[in-house]
C-alpha cells in the first residue's frame, strides 16, 4: 500500500519535473531572437528607405508595402522585450507612431539608427499594444504575405518547405528567423480575435486556443533550428506541418 502511494507522488513529481523541463526547452534562445532581430531590422530599413523615397517623389504608397512594414515594427518591438534591450523595443515603437502618421521620412531615419544590443533577457507576456485592436490583427498578419507582394514569404516558405515535390530546402538558420517571427506574431494574434471569432465564448477559446498552439510549436521549431546542422530536419519538418495546420483551420473558420 505504502509503496504504491509513494511511488505515485514519485511518478506525479516525475512527470511535473518532465513538464517543466519541456517548458524551459521550448523557450526559444536569447540568440535566435537576436538573430531574427537582426533580420528584421534590415528589412525595416530597407522598406522605410524606399517608402520614404517614393513618397518623396509623390508616388503612390501599397498598402501592401506599408502594413508589413507596421507588423515588421512590431515584431521589434517584442524582440526588445524578450532581449531585455529597451532601445530597441522603444525605438521600433517610435517607428510604428511614424508610419502610422505618414511621415515616411522620420520613421526611415528611425529606422537607420536601429541596433540591437541584447541585455537581461525578458519576457514577451506584455506584447505593446500601438494600434486599434483591428489593425493590429491586420499587421500581424501582413508579413506572412509573399514577398513579390511586400511580405516576409513566411507562408509560402512554410509550404514550400513541406510540400511533397521538390521542395525547398529545410536551412536551419533560415527556419530559426522564421519560427521567431511566427512564435511573435501568433503571439500577438492571440489577442485579436476577428468580429468572427468573438461571436461566442467558445469562438474566442478556438482563436486563442490555435494561435498558442502556433505560437508553441514555432518555439519547438526555434529550438530545434537553433542547433545549426545537428538540427533534425525530420522533426522541422513535422513542426511546419503542424504549424501549417494551425494557419490553415483558424483561415477556415474565421478569415474565409
Ligand atoms: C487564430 C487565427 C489565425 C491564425 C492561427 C493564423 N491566422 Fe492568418 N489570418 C487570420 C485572419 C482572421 C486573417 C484576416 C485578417 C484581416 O481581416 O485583416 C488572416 C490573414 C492572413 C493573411 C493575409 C494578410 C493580408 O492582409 O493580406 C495571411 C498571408 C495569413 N493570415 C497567414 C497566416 C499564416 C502563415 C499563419 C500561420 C503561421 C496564420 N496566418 C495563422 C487568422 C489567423
Amino acid at each position: 500500500m505504502r509503496l504504491v502511494a509513494l511511488w505515485s507522488v514519485f511518478s506525479v513529481a516525475a512527470a511535473f519535473l518532465a513538464a517543466t523541463a519541456q517548458a524551459e526547452n521550448t523557450v526559444p534562445a536569447a540568440d535566435s531572437y537576436k538573430k531574427a532581430a537582426q533580420a528584421d531590422v534590415q528589412f525595416l530599413q530597407t522598406r522605410l528607405g524606399e517608402l520614404a523615397q517614393k513618397q518623396a517623389a509623390g508616388e503612390n504608397l501599397l498598402q501592401g508595402h506599408i502594413k508589413p512594414a507596421l507588423g515588421v515594427a512590431l515584431l521589434l518591438a517584442a524582440y526588445g522585450d524578450a532581449l531585455g534591450d529597451s532601445t530597441l523595443k522603444g525605438e521600433a515603437l517610435k517607428i510604428i507612431e511614424a508610419i502610422n502618421a505618414k511621415k515616411f521620412q522620420d520613421a526611415n531615419a528611425l529606422a537607420k539608427n536601429l541596433t540591437v544590443k541584447p541585455g537581461q533577457p525578458g519576457k514577451l507576456d506584455a506584447l505593446p499594444k500601438p494600434l486599434q485592436p483591428d489593425a493590429m490583427l491586420e499587421a500581424a498578419m501582413n508579413p506572412y504575405r509573399l514577398s513579390k507582394v511586400g511580405g516576409l514569404n513566411i507562408e509560402k516558405d512554410i509550404r514550400d518547405m513541406i510540400k511533397g515535390n521538390n521542395p525547398l530546402k529545410i536551412e536551419p538558420t533560415a527556419v530559426e528567423v522564421l519560427a521567431i517571427r511566427t512564435a511573435v506574431l501568433s503571439a500577438y494574434a492571440f489577442h485579436y480575435p476577428n468580429p468572427e471569432a468573438q461571436k461566442t465564448p467558445a469562438d474566442k477559446k478556438q482563436w486563442e486556443k490555435w494561435s498558442l498552439e502556433s505560437m508553441e510549436l514555432s518555439h519547438q521549431l526555434a529550438a530545434e533550428a537553433a542547433k545549426g546542422s545537428t538540427a533534425d530536419e525530420m522533426k522541422m519538418k513535422k513542426l511546419l506541418t503542424s504549424i501549417n495546420n494551425t494557419c490553415n483551420q483558424c483561415h477556415e473558420k474565421y478569415r474565409d
